[in-house]
């Protein structure tokens, strides 16, 4: 991390965690000093509730492409600022396969957070396969271009992207620091072609195995502002610890 973006790192528990785990989180983060950084937590919908907005942000996982109205199962921008919100994962990888998300639904979903006031943290990334073919810029091209198409790059100033390799999550497998910056100058450099003061301020995460052990190496790139953290951030004190390498 360099220049004057701030770092954010982000805690994803996916469908993990309990209302203890978001009390012990609150209580681990309250007693630590983390200054010029910003802390988000995005826990599964039933325990945003509740969570004190001052100890970190908070996030939701996944939110509808509608506002309201007969779409059972689905939870809106509104509800999500309703309960504190301030910032929504849009297009993980996970909800990409898991619930075939296109690249167009994706982009209608950072839309809807855009319009209604949430920070989209619009996720992106490769599986092993389109690394292995080495054409993985082209398909996070693709990825970003449905937002462009849509939104238009002066809305990348309201938003964060995360770079997850599908390989590196939950595996063990990290990107390497020099393989995250590749792609971290990679997107910045695709979005200075559009509007370089809006890409030169544009935070990007990564995520894909970051532990306390190899937060500091990553988040050093001068591309990496930040991460997104899956599995450690189940665990307070490991998550504590990697935000504190993001303090520099
Ligand atoms: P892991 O940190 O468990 O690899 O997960 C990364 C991720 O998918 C965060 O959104």
């Amino acid at each position: 991390m360099q220049n004057n973006r701030r770092p954010l790192v982000a805690g994803n528990w996916k469908m993990n965690g309990s209302l203890e785990l978001a009390a012990e989180l609150q209580q681990t983060f309250q007693q630590a000093s983390l200054q010029n950084i910003d802390v988000l937590v995005c826990p599964p919908f039933p325990y945003l509730q509740g969570f004190d907005v001052s100890v970190s942000a908070l996030g939701g996982q996944n939110l509808s492409q509608y506002n309201s109205g007969a779409h059972t199962g689905e939870v809106s921008a509104q509800m999500l600022k309703s309960v504190g919100c301030s910032y929504v994962l849009v297009g993980h990888s996970e909800r990409r396969s898991d619930n075939a998300e296109s690249n167009e639904l994706v982009a209608s979903k950072v839309k809807v957070a855009l319009e209604q006031g949430l920070t989209p943290v619009l996720c992106v990334g490769e599986a092993e396969d389109i690394r292995d073919s080495g054409e993985f810029f082209d398909f996070i091209a693709a990825q970003l271009d449905a937002v462009l198409n849509l939104v238009g790059i002066a809305e990348f100033a309201h938003i964060v992207v995360a770079y997850e390799p599908v390989w590196a999550i939950g595996t063990g497998k990290t990107a390497s620091p020099e393989q995250a910056q590749e792609v971290h100058a990679f997107i910045r450099g695709y979005l200075a072609n559009l509007d370089s003061e809006v890409a030169s301020k544009l935070r990007i995460l990564y995520g894909g195995s970051v532990k306390a052990v190899n937060a500091k190496e990553l988040f050093s790139q001068p591309d990496v502002d930040g991460g997104l953290i899956g599995g450690a951030s189940l665990d307070p004190q490991e998550f504590l610890n990697i935000c504190l390498a993001a303090k520099g």
